[in-house]
């Protein structure tokens, strides 16, 4: 793309101002800038002010596989679960493009160390969980890792470096997701220095499609592939491609399927899994109303009590026949870097304006059917998103000894 059509673009979007330094730069850096502009889709912008949490359905609920039940038909559902894996039928999705801002940490969040006598980055605690199935079921499954052109190299090298983790290196495909522009709150991009524009990943509902992109989902396919097990790099606790929980979903003969944990508190900020004019849905805790909360169902037990701990089976098949559909864009506060009046790089401490996100949840409520498969939140969730306090290393580490796990 050449300066005038990048202007033109600019100007249907009102953001000319991100070629102000466009002739400081040295001619290499304007073309990587032209480039930028050209691959980049303004089109989000439009969504401010018009996010789609605030349009909601008609909410009902959608009735749990509770743990008693589980437990009741364990065999039969991990037998289920060990035979798609041992067919080659089951792929592991981890989705580790965010940018883990919370944390604080320059790394990618997989290279945190949560160790107290020993190194262990969260990375190898997930791979940990994931060779007890390898251990289980003789096979170690496909792994797909999502990352984002952020933290793409700084993951690869990390999982060359520490081999693997001890997992099969052959099973292991790395991809990127797509990134989106990130603007302040009257909706202008920022720049994150002259000559570059801040971008953040677009969202972890990002990995099916950039999948598709990279040819993985052809390949998959033609390996027998039918179901991928999507999950969060930041719960250092979950079970991943857990037999039982794979078991139950093809057993239900559903779409997809959602672990889900009870909530500890009515205002615990978990997504809870619902119907939503009769299809599956999920709804964020900040989109969650005092009558939501309050509600009960016919037994006098709250009506929404399962929240979803970002850990799902999604059957192919399926996800295929969605793929046309746009999902909705979220737009949310987060802090990004930007250049001052000074020309001057600054890394914010709060929030500072709006990222344009795509999200797994969604693609949960284009589903027909999915499953929610209760898990004891003790053994399988403890999310790392801060440093300290709710939701945290602390938090994570206190729940890890208290499975037993050695740090
Ligand atoms: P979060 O919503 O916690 O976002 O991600 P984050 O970027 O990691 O952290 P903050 O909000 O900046 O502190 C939940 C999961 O989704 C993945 C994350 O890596 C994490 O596993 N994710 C998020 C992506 O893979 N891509 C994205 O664009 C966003």
């Amino acid at each position: 793309m050449g300066y005038l059509a990048a202007y033109d673009k600019l100007l249907k979007h009102g953001q000319t101002h991100l070629l102000r330094y466009y002739d400081e730069l040295h001619e290499a850096e304007q073309e990587q800038l032209l480039k930028q502009i050209d691959g980049t889709d303004f089109s989000v912008l439009s969504s401010i002010g018009n996010e789609v949490s605030k349009k909601r359905g008609v909410i009902s609920p959608l009735k749990a596989m509770e743990s008693r039940e589980v437990y009741a038909q364990l065999e039969e559902f991990a037998a289920i679960g060990i035979d798609a894996i041992r067919k080659g039928r089951v792929a592991l999705v981890m989705l580790a493009g965010g940018m883990g801002t919370r944390l604080g940490s320059a790394h990618p969040k997989g290279m945190y160390d949560i160790g107290i006598n020993r190194s262990v980055y969260i990375f190898a605690r997930l791979v940990e969980n994931i060779l007890e199935v390898v251990e289980l079921t003789g096979v170690f499954p496909p792994l797909y890792i999502m990352t984002s052109e952020k933290n793409h190299t700084a993951t690869t090298t990390f999982w060359e470096e520490q081999d693997y983790f001890g997992y099969d290196k052959e099973q292991v495909t790395f991809f990127t997701q797509d990134m989106a522009p990130a603007s302040d709150y009257e909706g202008k991009v920022y720049l994150e220095s002259k000559g570059v524009i801040s971008t953040s990943p677009n969202g972890n509902a990002g990995w099916y499609s950039s999948m598709i992109k990279w040819g993985l989902t052809a390949a998959a396919k033609a390996k027998g592939i039918e179901w991928f097990n999507i999950f969060a790099v930041d719960n250092v606790l979950q079970r991943i491609g857990d037999p039982a929980f794979i078991g139950a979903t093809i057993y239900a003969n559903t779409d997809a399927g959602a672990k889900v944990v009870k909530k500890n508190a009515r205002d615990e900020k978990v997504g809870i899994i619902c119907l939503e004019d009769g299809r599956p849905s999920i709804v964020e805790y900040y989109d969650m109303t005092d009558e939501l909360m309050d509600a009960v169902d016919d037994k006098g037990k709250p009506a929404y009590n399962y929240g979803v701990i970002l850990n799902y089976l999604f059957r192919m098949e399926s996800l295929d026949a969605i793929m046309a559909r746009k999902l909705p864009l979220h737009v949310v506060e987060k802090k990004i870097d930007y250049l001052d009046a000074n020309g001057v790089t600054v890394k914010p401490d709060a929030p500072n304006g709006y990222k344009f996100e795509r999200l797994v949840l969604d693609m949960i409520h284009e589903m027909d059917s999915c499953l929610p498969f209760e898990v004891y939140r003790e053994w399988e969730f403890a999310p790392i998103k801060n440093l300290t306090g709710v939701d945290s290393v602390e938090s994570a580490r206190e729940l890890c000894l208290a499975c037993g796990i050695d740090l």
